[in-house]
């Protein structure tokens, strides 16, 4: 039994709190393995991808100590460079360990992240970029065998925005000899967090969060405190739930500027967002109006909030057309599922054509990955009878306590294991 069942319960009303970001807590961990001593990470989310960082890191002989929202982890130095298949299997993001062992240690092993829902995900990028940086690599029996005699500064250009590509070169860039220049590096607001901290550390890094970032390397870093900024793909989810169940909330936590092309989206759906002391407020009183959304590198319309926008189209009034520019291979599989609860979706390629229905039906569905997950229980907030996610695990990956936050916005939500 591993599944969340959600019954329609009317418009949503009070607050919930957003937790820390998942891509950005998954890499401030790797980077405690560029320096010794004690760091504390603070609004540290509790969901499962970081358990697997925390058993990859102590796999290699760090120590984490959870208290709360916090997150200590100390790294003596006797560590095993070593990042073994059992663990990158659960978690593909365990690939940015690469980066700050090659850069400390000198060498690494790590198994080659396998293809996943969304595709083939090569990380060629990564490879390239730290090979320009003067490492080399072997890779068989399905690991990335890495070493190098230190590291060297280099311009390495992005063939594409790379989210984790970007954090892997930065976490080289900030120990190698000499300056670096990341070009056409990830915006994400989760990049800027990690260079946030690395500069903290004793990192010279300057450009984060724009597609042009300066490195200049430097001996050592040393271990600091650091909070997680929060999780803005969690905000955006709690919006789409008032778009798609009505009502009026507070999102305790949420950063709006890193949410502009989302809020501006949901917005033009019906969702009226606007920034609160504390967060967000958002409300919506009528049944939202289709509209077109198309997947980019942020600061475009990321492609982890598409389910939750395809959900919304799917009982909205007219017709959407989803392009995905991002994970082109197949990011749609949760569709079929949405299907079965009367939705009306066609997907070509890497487009879907969604047109809203007045209502959905309840029924068994599977969650395919952690943000169709999200996107199907919150069809279910709306759904006639009861809807049941299985294999609700995946949401788990990403969000902590799902459905006591959605029984704590007065939904019926419960998860079963
Ligand atoms: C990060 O994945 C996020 N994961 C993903 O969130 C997110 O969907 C994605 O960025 C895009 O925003 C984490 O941060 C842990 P990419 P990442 O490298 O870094 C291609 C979630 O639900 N590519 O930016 O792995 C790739 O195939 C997860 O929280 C190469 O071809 O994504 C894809 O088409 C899902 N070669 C595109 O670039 C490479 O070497 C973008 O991928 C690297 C990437």
């Amino acid at each position: 039994m591993d599944s969340l069942l959600v019954r329609p319960s009317g418009p949503l009303s009070g607050s919930v709190q957003v937790s820390g970001a998942k891509n950005s807590v998954l890499k401030l961990l790797a980077a405690t393995l560029l320096a010794r001593g004690e760091f504390v990470l603070h609004n540290a989310p509790r969901i499962a991808d970081v358990e697997v960082m925390c058993d990859l890191l102590m796999s290699m002989g760090v120590d984490t100590r959870r208290s709360g929202s916090d997150l200590a982890v100390s790294c003596s130095g006797d560590i095993v460079p070593e990042a073994p298949y059992e663990l990158v299997e659960r978690m593909r993001a365990s690939i940015v360990v690469l980066g700050p062992l090659l850069a400390r240690f000198g060498r690494a092993r790590v198994s080659m992240p396998g293809g996943d829902n969304f595709g083939t995900r090569p990380i060629d990028m990564h490879l390239k970029g730290l090979e320009m940086m003067g490492a080399t690599f072997d890779i068989h029996h399905g690991y990335v065998e890495a070493s190098c005699d230190g590291l060297l500064g280099a311009r390495v250009v992005l063939e594409f925005p790379s989210h984790t590509a970007t954090d892997n070169l930065l976490m080289a860039a900030v120990l190698a000899k000499g300056a670096s220049t990341i070009e056409n590096a990830a915006r994400e607001p989760e990049v800027a967090d990690l260079a946030a901290m690395l500069n903290r550390m004793g990192a010279r890094i300057s450009g984060a969060g724009t597609s042009t970032i300066e490195v200049e390397g430097v001996e050592e870093l040393s271990a600091v405190e650091h909070t997680v900024i929060p999780d803005r793909i969690e905000a955006a989810t709690w919006v789409a739930a008032v778009g798609i169940a009505g009502g009026e909330i507070t999102i305790e936590g949420a950063r709006s500027d890193h949410m502009d092309m989302v809020i501006q989206k949901m917005g033009a759906m019906g969702v009226r967002v606007s920034p609160s002391r504390s967060g967000l407020w958002a409300s919506c009183s009528r049944r939202l109006q289709s509209t077109d959304v198309a997947t980019l590198p942020y600061p475009g319309i990321a492609t982890d909030y598409k389910p939750l926008l395809v959900t919304m189209l799917a009982v909205s009034e007219g017709i959407g057309i989803v392009t995905e520019n991002v994970f082109r291979d197949n990011r749609f599989a949760y569709v079929a599922e949405l299907m079965r609860m009367g939705a009306d979706v066609r997907t070509e390629g890497h487009h879907a054509v969604v047109r809203g229905v007045p209502r959905l039906s309840g029924a068994r569905v599977k969650a395919h990955d952690l943000r169709a997950g999200v996107a199907l229980a919150l069809a279910g907030l709306v759904a006639e009878g009861e809807t049941e996610v299985q294999e609700a695990s995946h949401i788990d990956r990403g969000y902590e306590d799902f459905a006591g936050k959605l029984r704590g916005l007065g939904a019926e939500a419960e998860r079963r294991r």
